[in-house]
């Protein structure tokens, strides 16, 4: 009798919960109806993260659908020319509201600093914006220079440290990625202060190292501080995290490290200032930094590396490539390594590395519906809703991607490619889609390519265990949009190749040349 009265009761419960389901515009793109209603998607995207509206694309295979998320709903997009609808409506579907959430919920800056840096749109003073926009020249130019002068030093270091190995003991190949690039990128844009240095910030930030399990890191907890849901309370480990970082913001900015920065931490703060902001609130704010600097460069940096040593032909060609094109010998026997070289004359290199974020993207383009629009005079789209744009699925599309869009293909970009696979910017959003195109790619691409030159030419890595196959990734890490491997599941041997034993290695930055010609959306 019970059971009867609970069946009954539950199949009430959901007939009314479908009720609720709010019924689409009959000319809002279809709604994917969910196995639980109401909340089936929003659980399904809290349980899978953004990639949700990946497995969702592929499912359906429309090129827009409706997800309902309870409070809101979102608009997927799966097609290019829509992507290019979108673009043409970029101030009422736009990205402007997102810098302010995150000061609020991910920095913790309220008040008037927050009022600050609120977007006009929403009665804000538009600082966040601002905050932005000074990125862009700062990241080009001699400011790039610099910055790629410093990274290249640093990461000289670490490299010249993986001699030391020895052959026969195995190491984490993914961890060392991390530890050298989170160096290498923080040296270059903070200076000698680098807030970043003590190993206990690092891990305040997201190591989830020897000391901090990941429920402890400020970064791996992003998605219950974006939630909202007082973080203090129910995230206290990782609230305090974020505190540790802030403070060494703070004390960074009060011993006026920002003076011998980079042009980047130093406009940065100036803009800020410029326009009334405390200390204390740009040093909230320039925790957040560190959400684009390092997640998905150090995932992409080890992705290019096993892209490249798991083909041994693919490997030669490109230490020929480099050896031909970018390493000088000095009189001393000093081994130089041209940084403007591999920009100009390494078009193998190049192109794989864009083939490489092609492939492991994982990103979601994301936007605001300001106003009701008809999207190329078919689809309504109601204010207040999202536009997610899953990367995963336009970097494959088959109306761009002529040539196997699953395979990987190093010579994909090359810029003499005259094959049909010559890709188009609105299928390749690895690095998202105009008018909010990362300002870093030059920065990071130059990196990359440094880091992955250096170690090609001057090592031989192994898998350990025979096999270059990585089954296990680390979906957890909601900021990245190069899903990372997960810890621990690659473990490499390395050894000296016998051609360069004994040589000095030295990067050479040329100014000028840290642009690159890459594919953005
Ligand atoms: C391989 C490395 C990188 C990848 C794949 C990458 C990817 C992306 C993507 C996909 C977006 C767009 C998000 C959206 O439209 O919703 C983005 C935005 C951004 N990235 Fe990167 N990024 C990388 C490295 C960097 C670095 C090193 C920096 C800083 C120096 C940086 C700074 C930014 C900033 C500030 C934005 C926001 C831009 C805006 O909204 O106007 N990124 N990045
Ligand atoms: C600025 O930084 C450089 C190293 O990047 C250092 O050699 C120099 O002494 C610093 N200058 C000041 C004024 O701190
Ligand atoms: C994207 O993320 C999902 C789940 O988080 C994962 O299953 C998938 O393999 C990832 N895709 C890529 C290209 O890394
Ligand atoms: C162009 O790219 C294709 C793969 O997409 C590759 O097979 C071909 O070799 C490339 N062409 C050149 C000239 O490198």
């Amino acid at each position: 009798m019970d059971l009867v009265f609970a069946a009954a009761t539950l199949l009430a419960f959901y007939i009314l919960l479908r009720r609720l389901e709010s019924r689409p515009d009959a000319s809002e793109p279809p709604l994917i109806s969910s196995k639980i209603p109401l909340v089936g998607h929003l659980v399904g995207l809290i349980w899978h993260g953004l990639p949700y509206y990946t497995q969702q694309s592929a499912k359906h295979e429309l090129p827009i659908f409706t997800i309902n998320l309870v409070a809101n709903k979102a608009y997927v997009i799966t097609s290019p020319n829509l992507v290019t609808a979108i673009q043409r409506k970029s101030r009422l579907i736009s990205f402007d509201s997102f810098p302010t959430s995150a000061a609020e919920r991910l920095a913790g800056i309220a008040g008037p600093g927050l009022q600050l840096l609120r977007e006009t749109r929403a009665g804000g003073q538009g600082l966040g914006l601002k905050v932005l926009h000074a990125m862009n020249p700062a990241l080009l130019g001699d400011g790039l220079d610099e910055m790629n002068i410093k990274m290249a030093m640093t990461l000289k270091s670490s490299i010249d440290e993986l001699a030391g190995r020895g052959a026969y003991i195995s190491f984490d190949l993914y961890a060392w990625c991390r530890e050298a690039l989170t160096i290498a990128s923080t040296d270059a844009v903070y200076g000698p202060l680098n807030p970043y240095k003590p190993a206990s910030i690092q891990e305040a930030f997201w190591r989830d190292g020897l000391t901090s399990p990941p429920s402890r890191t400020f970064e791996r907890n992003t998605a219950i501080f974006l939630l909202g849901v007082s973080p203090r309370f129910t995230a206290r480990r990782a609230w305090k995290s974020r505190e540790t970082v802030v403070a060494a913001l703070e004390q960074y900015y009060r011993m006026e490290g920002h003076e011998n920065s980079s042009e980047l931490t130093y406009r940065r703060w100036q803009v800020q200032r410029e326009n009334g902001a405390s200390v204390a609130d740009i040093a909230r704010l320039e925790a957040l930094l560190a959400f684009a600097l390092l997640p998905n460069t150090i995932p992409a940096g080890f992705w290019l590396l096993i892209e490249i040593f798991s083909r041994p032909h693919l490997l030669a060609e490109i230490r020929e490539e480099l050896c031909n094109n970018a390493l000088h010998v000095d009189k001393s026997g000093v081994h130089l390594i041209d940084l403007g070289d591999i920009q100009s004359k390494c078009d193998i290199l190049v192109s794989a590395l864009q083939e490489t974020l092609r492939v492991h993207s994982n990103a979601t383009v994301t936007r605001k519906v300001y106003e009701d629009i008809m999207l190329n005079d078919e689809y309504l789209l109601k204010a207040g809703s999202l536009v997610q744009i899953p990367a995963h699925e336009l970097n494959r599309h088959n109306s761009v991607w002529l040539m196997n869009p699953e395979r990987f293909e190093a010579k994909r970009f090359m810029k003499r490619n005259d094959s049909k696979s010559a890709p188009v910017a609105t299928g390749y959003l690895s690095f998202g889609a105009s008018p909010n195109i990362c300002p870093g790619r030059h920065f990071a691409t130059g990196e990359i390519l440094a880091m992955t030159a250096m170690i090609l030419l001057r090592y031989d890595i192994e898998p350990e265990d025979g096999s270059w196959a990585i089954s296990q990734l680390d979906t957890g890490d909601l900021p990245a949009t190069i899903t990372p491997p997960a810890m621990g599941s690659f473990r490499a041997v390395i050894s000296s190749r016998t051609k360069y034993h004994g040589f000095e290695w030295q990067f050479r930055v040329s100014k000028g040349q840290g642009k690159y010609g890459l594919i953005t959306g």
